[in-house]
Protein backbone atom coordinates (compact mmCIF):
# COMPACT_ATOMS: atom_id res chain seq x y z
CA UNK A 1 0.00 0.00 0.00
CA UNK A 2 1.45 3.38 -1.13
CA UNK A 3 0.42 6.59 0.68
CA UNK A 4 0.70 6.97 4.72
CA UNK A 5 3.48 4.05 5.00
CA UNK A 6 5.97 5.84 2.49
CA UNK A 7 5.55 9.39 4.08
CA UNK A 8 6.03 7.69 7.30
CA UNK A 9 9.09 5.90 6.28
CA UNK A 10 10.17 9.43 5.04
CA UNK A 11 9.48 11.04 8.74
CA UNK A 12 7.35 13.37 6.93
CA UNK A 13 3.98 14.32 9.45
CA UNK A 14 1.21 12.79 7.96
CA UNK A 15 -1.31 15.63 8.47
CA UNK A 16 -5.08 15.70 7.82
CA UNK A 17 -5.18 17.25 4.19
CA UNK A 18 -7.43 20.42 4.52
CA UNK A 19 -7.53 21.17 0.76
CA UNK A 20 -9.36 18.03 -0.37
CA UNK A 21 -13.07 19.44 0.34
CA UNK A 22 -15.79 17.46 1.00
CA UNK A 23 -18.20 18.18 -2.40
CA UNK A 24 -21.51 18.44 -0.34
CA UNK A 25 -19.64 21.90 0.35
CA UNK A 26 -19.10 23.31 -2.96
CA UNK A 27 -22.18 22.17 -5.06
CA UNK A 28 -22.49 25.49 -6.42
CA UNK A 29 -19.05 25.07 -7.82
CA UNK A 30 -19.86 22.01 -9.43
CA UNK A 31 -22.78 23.22 -10.48
CA UNK A 32 -20.91 26.57 -12.20
CA UNK A 33 -18.44 24.09 -13.65
CA UNK A 34 -21.16 21.62 -14.99
CA UNK A 35 -22.28 23.93 -17.85
CA UNK A 36 -21.18 22.65 -21.28
CA UNK A 37 -17.90 23.29 -21.98
CA UNK A 38 -17.00 24.43 -25.55
CA UNK A 39 -13.95 23.38 -27.38
CA UNK A 40 -12.57 25.62 -29.86
CA UNK A 41 -11.11 23.33 -32.54
CA UNK A 42 -9.38 24.74 -36.13
CA UNK A 43 -10.06 22.04 -39.09
CA UNK A 44 -6.47 20.50 -40.07
CA UNK A 45 -5.75 19.52 -43.81
CA UNK A 46 -4.48 15.55 -44.32
CA UNK A 47 -0.84 15.53 -44.88
CA UNK A 48 1.21 12.91 -47.20
CA UNK A 49 4.14 12.76 -45.05
CA UNK A 50 4.32 13.62 -41.07
CA UNK A 51 7.54 14.74 -39.02
CA UNK A 52 9.86 11.93 -38.44
CA UNK A 53 10.89 11.26 -34.98
CA UNK A 54 14.43 11.45 -33.86
CA UNK A 55 15.49 14.30 -35.34
CA UNK A 56 15.75 18.64 -34.33
CA UNK A 57 13.71 20.85 -36.93
CA UNK A 58 15.01 24.05 -37.68
CA UNK A 59 11.62 26.86 -37.27
CA UNK A 60 8.64 27.77 -35.57
CA UNK A 61 6.68 25.51 -33.32
CA UNK A 62 3.44 27.77 -34.10
CA UNK A 63 4.00 26.39 -37.64
CA UNK A 64 5.90 23.41 -37.79
CA UNK A 65 3.85 21.19 -35.29
CA UNK A 66 0.92 21.42 -37.75
CA UNK A 67 3.01 18.84 -39.71
CA UNK A 68 3.11 16.08 -37.15
CA UNK A 69 1.37 13.46 -37.06
CA UNK A 70 -2.31 13.55 -35.58
CA UNK A 71 -2.44 11.99 -32.12
CA UNK A 72 0.80 10.35 -32.21
CA UNK A 73 2.86 12.23 -28.87
CA UNK A 74 2.24 10.69 -25.69
CA UNK A 75 4.36 13.04 -23.57
CA UNK A 76 5.06 16.88 -24.50
CA UNK A 77 7.84 18.47 -21.87
CA UNK A 78 8.57 21.70 -22.61
CA UNK A 79 10.00 25.17 -21.18
CA UNK A 80 9.37 28.15 -23.48
CA UNK A 81 11.23 31.32 -23.30
CA UNK A 82 9.71 33.05 -19.80
CA UNK A 83 9.41 36.96 -21.03
CA UNK A 84 12.20 37.72 -19.36
CA UNK A 85 14.37 38.97 -21.92
CA UNK A 86 16.65 36.52 -23.02
CA UNK A 87 18.37 36.73 -26.14
CA UNK A 88 16.13 34.60 -28.15
CA UNK A 89 13.18 36.29 -26.81
CA UNK A 90 14.47 39.85 -28.16
CA UNK A 91 11.70 40.15 -30.93
CA UNK A 92 8.95 39.23 -28.41
CA UNK A 93 6.14 41.47 -26.96
CA UNK A 94 3.97 40.44 -24.09
CA UNK A 95 1.37 39.97 -26.68
CA UNK A 96 3.15 38.39 -29.36
CA UNK A 97 5.01 35.88 -26.36
CA UNK A 98 1.65 34.97 -25.47
CA UNK A 99 -0.06 34.03 -28.70
CA UNK A 100 3.24 31.78 -29.31
CA UNK A 101 2.36 30.09 -26.07
CA UNK A 102 -1.24 29.93 -27.29
CA UNK A 103 -0.99 28.61 -30.30
CA UNK A 104 1.43 25.96 -29.58
CA UNK A 105 -0.52 24.50 -27.24
CA UNK A 106 -3.47 24.69 -29.73
CA UNK A 107 -1.68 22.38 -31.37
CA UNK A 108 -1.01 19.97 -28.87
CA UNK A 109 -4.98 19.28 -28.65
CA UNK A 110 -4.17 17.33 -32.59
CA UNK A 111 -0.85 16.00 -32.04
CA UNK A 112 -1.27 14.45 -28.31
CA UNK A 113 -2.62 10.89 -27.87
CA UNK A 114 -6.17 10.89 -26.14
CA UNK A 115 -4.62 10.31 -22.47
CA UNK A 116 -1.30 11.89 -23.39
CA UNK A 117 0.20 14.57 -21.24
CA UNK A 118 1.76 18.19 -21.96
CA UNK A 119 3.97 18.99 -19.39
CA UNK A 120 5.22 22.82 -19.34
CA UNK A 121 7.89 24.40 -17.19
CA UNK A 122 7.53 27.71 -16.28
CA UNK A 123 8.30 30.58 -13.75
CA UNK A 124 6.04 34.04 -13.13
CA UNK A 125 7.47 36.73 -14.34
CA UNK A 126 8.74 37.99 -11.53
CA UNK A 127 9.94 41.85 -12.78
CA UNK A 128 7.20 42.66 -15.11
CA UNK A 129 7.70 46.27 -16.34
CA UNK A 130 4.63 48.27 -15.90
CA UNK A 131 4.56 52.20 -16.03
CA UNK A 132 1.46 52.98 -14.76
CA UNK A 133 1.70 50.75 -11.32
CA UNK A 134 2.30 53.21 -8.52
CA UNK A 135 5.60 53.06 -6.78
CA UNK A 136 6.21 49.92 -4.13
CA UNK A 137 6.91 52.84 -1.46
CA UNK A 138 9.74 51.47 1.17
CA UNK A 139 11.57 53.47 3.97
CA UNK A 140 15.34 51.45 4.06
CA UNK A 141 15.58 52.85 8.12
CA UNK A 142 19.06 51.28 8.03
CA UNK A 143 20.07 52.96 5.13
CA UNK A 144 19.13 56.67 5.07
CA UNK A 145 21.84 58.62 4.54
CA UNK A 146 20.15 61.91 4.95
CA UNK A 147 17.75 63.14 8.12
CA UNK A 148 15.64 65.08 5.54
CA UNK A 149 12.16 63.61 6.47
CA UNK A 150 9.01 63.27 4.55
CA UNK A 151 7.04 65.74 6.56
CA UNK A 152 10.09 68.06 6.35
CA UNK A 153 9.57 68.05 3.00
CA UNK A 154 5.98 68.62 3.01
CA UNK A 155 5.87 71.67 4.74
CA UNK A 156 8.74 73.33 2.91
CA UNK A 157 6.04 72.45 -0.30
CA UNK A 158 3.25 73.82 1.61
CA UNK A 159 4.79 76.81 2.05
CA UNK A 160 6.08 77.40 -1.25
CA UNK A 161 3.81 75.15 -3.63
CA UNK A 162 5.14 75.83 -7.06
CA UNK A 163 8.88 75.11 -6.18
CA UNK A 164 10.21 72.32 -8.13
CA UNK A 165 11.76 69.32 -6.45
CA UNK A 166 15.67 71.32 -7.34
CA UNK A 167 14.57 74.25 -5.34
CA UNK A 168 12.92 72.28 -2.97
CA UNK A 169 16.21 70.25 -2.75
CA UNK A 170 18.29 73.20 -2.48
CA UNK A 171 16.23 75.02 0.55
CA UNK A 172 16.81 71.55 2.50
CA UNK A 173 19.87 71.03 1.96
CA UNK A 174 19.60 67.78 0.24
CA UNK A 175 19.73 66.17 -2.83
CA UNK A 176 16.76 65.99 -5.47
CA UNK A 177 16.51 62.18 -5.29
CA UNK A 178 16.16 62.73 -1.42
CA UNK A 179 13.19 64.51 -2.20
CA UNK A 180 11.52 62.98 -5.31
CA UNK A 181 12.05 59.32 -2.63
CA UNK A 182 10.33 61.54 0.30
CA UNK A 183 7.89 62.80 -1.85
CA UNK A 184 7.20 59.57 -3.86
CA UNK A 185 8.52 56.06 -2.82
CA UNK A 186 12.21 55.00 -3.51
CA UNK A 187 11.43 52.90 -6.79
CA UNK A 188 12.75 49.49 -5.03
CA UNK A 189 11.05 47.38 -7.81
CA UNK A 190 13.21 49.13 -10.46
CA UNK A 191 15.38 51.66 -10.50
CA UNK A 192 16.43 55.37 -11.31
CA UNK A 193 16.45 54.85 -15.23
CA UNK A 194 14.38 51.57 -15.07
CA UNK A 195 10.70 51.08 -15.52
CA UNK A 196 8.67 50.18 -11.59
CA UNK A 197 8.15 46.37 -11.95
CA UNK A 198 5.70 43.59 -10.24
CA UNK A 199 5.23 40.24 -10.56
CA UNK A 200 2.94 38.74 -13.15
CA UNK A 201 1.65 35.07 -12.95
CA UNK A 202 1.41 32.89 -15.99
CA UNK A 203 0.03 29.75 -14.44
CA UNK A 204 -3.42 30.80 -14.95
CA UNK A 205 -2.39 31.98 -18.93
CA UNK A 206 -1.68 28.27 -19.68
CA UNK A 207 -4.35 27.13 -18.12
CA UNK A 208 -7.32 28.98 -20.08
CA UNK A 209 -5.09 28.15 -23.35
CA UNK A 210 -5.39 24.64 -22.74
CA UNK A 211 -8.74 24.54 -21.23
CA UNK A 212 -10.12 26.12 -24.37
CA UNK A 213 -8.82 23.58 -26.82
CA UNK A 214 -9.49 20.66 -24.24
CA UNK A 215 -6.53 20.03 -22.38
CA UNK A 216 -7.34 19.75 -18.63
CA UNK A 217 -4.83 21.01 -16.00
CA UNK A 218 -4.04 17.51 -13.92
CA UNK A 219 -1.25 18.43 -11.61
CA UNK A 220 1.17 20.94 -10.69
CA UNK A 221 3.99 20.22 -9.57
CA UNK A 222 7.55 22.59 -7.61
CA UNK A 223 11.14 22.08 -8.87
CA UNK A 224 13.06 23.78 -6.03
CA UNK A 225 16.50 25.24 -8.08
CA UNK A 226 19.04 26.59 -6.72
CA UNK A 227 18.81 30.19 -4.79
CA UNK A 228 19.35 33.06 -7.92
CA UNK A 229 20.90 35.88 -5.47
CA UNK A 230 22.36 37.53 -8.93
CA UNK A 231 19.34 37.43 -10.48
CA UNK A 232 16.98 39.03 -7.33
CA UNK A 233 18.91 42.74 -8.33
CA UNK A 234 16.02 44.31 -5.87
CA UNK A 235 15.62 41.85 -3.63
CA UNK A 236 18.24 42.82 -1.11
CA UNK A 237 16.48 46.69 -1.03
CA UNK A 238 13.09 44.88 -0.94
CA UNK A 239 10.93 42.30 1.44
CA UNK A 240 10.70 40.00 -1.83
CA UNK A 241 11.91 36.28 -1.89
CA UNK A 242 15.05 35.10 -3.98
CA UNK A 243 14.25 33.59 -6.95
CA UNK A 244 14.08 29.57 -6.09
CA UNK A 245 11.47 27.66 -7.66
CA UNK A 246 9.58 27.13 -10.85
CA UNK A 247 6.51 25.54 -12.05
CA UNK A 248 5.90 22.03 -13.40
CA UNK A 249 1.61 22.47 -15.16
CA UNK A 250 0.67 19.28 -15.93
CA UNK A 251 -1.82 18.64 -18.49
CA UNK A 252 -4.46 15.89 -19.84
CA UNK A 253 -5.71 15.16 -23.04
CA UNK A 254 -8.79 12.81 -22.48
CA UNK A 255 -8.38 9.23 -23.04
CA UNK A 256 -7.11 6.48 -21.27
CA UNK A 257 -3.62 6.89 -19.63
CA UNK A 258 -1.18 3.97 -18.53
CA UNK A 259 -0.90 3.68 -15.29
CA UNK A 260 2.10 1.23 -13.55
CA UNK A 261 3.81 1.12 -10.59
CA UNK A 262 6.42 -0.68 -11.47
CA UNK A 263 7.80 1.87 -13.69
CA UNK A 264 9.61 3.68 -10.54
CA UNK A 265 11.27 2.01 -7.79
CA UNK A 266 9.68 1.88 -4.76
CA UNK A 267 12.05 4.15 -3.60
CA UNK A 268 11.46 6.25 -6.17
CA UNK A 269 8.27 6.73 -5.66
CA UNK A 270 8.42 8.03 -2.39
CA UNK A 271 11.25 10.40 -2.87
CA UNK A 272 10.03 12.25 -5.87
CA UNK A 273 7.39 10.43 -7.87
CA UNK A 274 4.28 10.80 -5.84
CA UNK A 275 5.89 14.52 -3.94
CA UNK A 276 4.92 17.47 -5.04
CA UNK A 277 7.83 19.36 -4.34
CA UNK A 278 11.05 17.77 -6.60
CA UNK A 279 14.83 19.08 -5.89
CA UNK A 280 17.18 19.27 -8.65
CA UNK A 281 20.05 21.75 -8.46
CA UNK A 282 19.72 24.24 -11.59
CA UNK A 283 22.44 23.80 -14.69
CA UNK A 284 25.44 25.08 -13.38
CA UNK A 285 27.18 27.50 -16.30
CA UNK A 286 24.92 28.24 -19.17
CA UNK A 287 28.00 28.67 -21.65
CA UNK A 288 26.20 26.56 -24.36
CA UNK A 289 22.35 27.26 -23.43
CA UNK A 290 20.87 30.73 -21.76
CA UNK A 291 18.31 28.51 -19.90
CA UNK A 292 19.34 24.63 -20.20
CA UNK A 293 16.76 22.71 -17.83
CA UNK A 294 18.46 19.75 -15.66
CA UNK A 295 18.95 16.54 -17.80
CA UNK A 296 17.14 15.16 -14.31
CA UNK A 297 14.08 17.40 -14.33
CA UNK A 298 13.52 15.64 -17.92
CA UNK A 299 14.86 12.90 -17.39
CA UNK A 300 11.98 12.17 -14.42
CA UNK A 301 9.01 13.82 -16.45
CA UNK A 302 10.15 11.14 -19.36
CA UNK A 303 9.65 8.42 -16.93
CA UNK A 304 6.64 9.23 -14.80
CA UNK A 305 4.58 10.50 -17.66
CA UNK A 306 5.57 8.32 -20.57
CA UNK A 307 6.05 4.74 -21.79
CA UNK A 308 8.74 2.91 -23.01
CA UNK A 309 8.79 2.86 -26.58
CA UNK A 310 6.22 6.33 -27.01
CA UNK A 311 7.22 9.57 -28.89
CA UNK A 312 8.11 12.88 -26.56
CA UNK A 313 7.99 15.74 -28.05
CA UNK A 314 9.59 19.12 -27.42
CA UNK A 315 8.42 22.07 -29.12
CA UNK A 316 11.17 24.80 -27.59
CA UNK A 317 14.23 22.12 -28.05
CA UNK A 318 16.48 24.46 -27.22
CA UNK A 319 20.25 22.48 -26.06
CA UNK A 320 18.34 18.67 -26.68
CA UNK A 321 17.85 18.29 -22.77
CA UNK A 322 14.77 16.50 -23.55
CA UNK A 323 15.33 14.35 -26.49
CA UNK A 324 18.56 13.13 -24.23
CA UNK A 325 16.22 11.97 -21.43
CA UNK A 326 14.04 10.16 -24.26
CA UNK A 327 16.80 8.20 -25.88
CA UNK A 328 18.46 7.44 -22.41
CA UNK A 329 14.96 5.86 -21.23
CA UNK A 330 14.27 4.13 -24.96
CA UNK A 331 11.86 6.76 -25.82
CA UNK A 332 12.03 8.35 -29.15
CA UNK A 333 12.15 12.32 -29.68
CA UNK A 334 10.74 15.21 -32.01
CA UNK A 335 12.37 18.63 -31.09
CA UNK A 336 11.33 21.76 -32.56
CA UNK A 337 13.88 25.11 -32.41
CA UNK A 338 14.28 28.49 -34.31
CA UNK A 339 17.16 28.87 -33.47
CA UNK A 340 19.77 27.27 -35.53
CA UNK A 341 22.62 27.61 -33.65
CA UNK A 342 21.16 25.49 -30.92
CA UNK A 343 19.70 22.97 -33.23
CA UNK A 344 23.54 22.16 -33.98
CA UNK A 345 24.05 22.35 -30.19
CA UNK A 346 21.60 19.81 -29.52
CA UNK A 347 22.30 17.34 -32.33
CA UNK A 348 25.95 18.04 -31.20
CA UNK A 349 24.97 17.06 -27.20
CA UNK A 350 22.40 13.90 -28.83
CA UNK A 351 25.73 12.47 -30.40
CA UNK A 352 27.34 12.44 -27.27
CA UNK A 353 24.97 11.14 -24.79
CA UNK A 354 24.23 8.55 -27.56
CA UNK A 355 27.76 7.77 -27.65
CA UNK A 356 27.98 7.24 -24.07
CA UNK A 357 24.57 5.20 -24.01
CA UNK A 358 26.32 2.89 -25.97
CA UNK A 359 29.48 2.89 -24.26
CA UNK A 360 27.34 1.74 -21.25
CA UNK A 361 25.07 -1.05 -23.02
C1 LIG B 1 13.81 28.04 -22.23
S1 LIG B 1 14.64 27.57 -23.68
C2 LIG B 1 14.52 25.81 -23.65
C3 LIG B 1 15.77 25.17 -23.11
C4 LIG B 1 15.75 23.65 -23.15
N1 LIG B 1 14.73 23.09 -22.29
C5 LIG B 1 17.13 23.10 -22.76
O1 LIG B 1 17.24 22.37 -21.74
O2 LIG B 1 18.10 23.45 -23.43
C6 LIG B 1 13.50 27.99 -24.94
C7 LIG B 1 13.99 27.69 -26.35
O3 LIG B 1 12.90 27.87 -27.25
C8 LIG B 1 13.38 28.46 -28.45
N2 LIG B 1 12.18 29.14 -29.05
C9 LIG B 1 11.63 30.30 -28.68
N3 LIG B 1 10.51 30.55 -29.39
C10 LIG B 1 10.33 29.48 -30.21
C11 LIG B 1 9.34 29.14 -31.18
N4 LIG B 1 8.30 29.92 -31.41
N5 LIG B 1 9.47 27.94 -31.82
C12 LIG B 1 10.54 27.14 -31.59
N6 LIG B 1 11.52 27.42 -30.71
C13 LIG B 1 11.41 28.58 -30.01
C14 LIG B 1 14.48 29.39 -27.99
O4 LIG B 1 15.39 29.67 -29.05
C15 LIG B 1 15.09 28.60 -26.85
O5 LIG B 1 16.19 27.81 -27.29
Amino acid sequence: MFGVTAYNELKVDVLDDKSFMDPENFKNTLDFFNEPHTIVSMPRPQLETYLADNQIYLGRSEELMREIAPESISLSFWSPPYFVGKSYERDETFESWQKTLKDVIENHAFVLKPGGFMVINIADILCFADDNIPRFQAMNVRNQKCDVTREMVLEVKDKHPNHNRYQLAEMLGCSEQTIDRRLNGNNIRGGKYQTQTRVKLVGGHLEEYAYDVGLYLYDHRIWMKDPTWANSKWTSNSLKAVSEYEDLYIFWKPGQQVIDKEKLTPTEWKQWGSRGVWNIRSVRSNDEHEAQFPLELADRVVRLFSEKGSVVLDPFMGSGTTAIAALKNHRSFIGIEKEAQYVALANKRIKEHTRQLRLLD
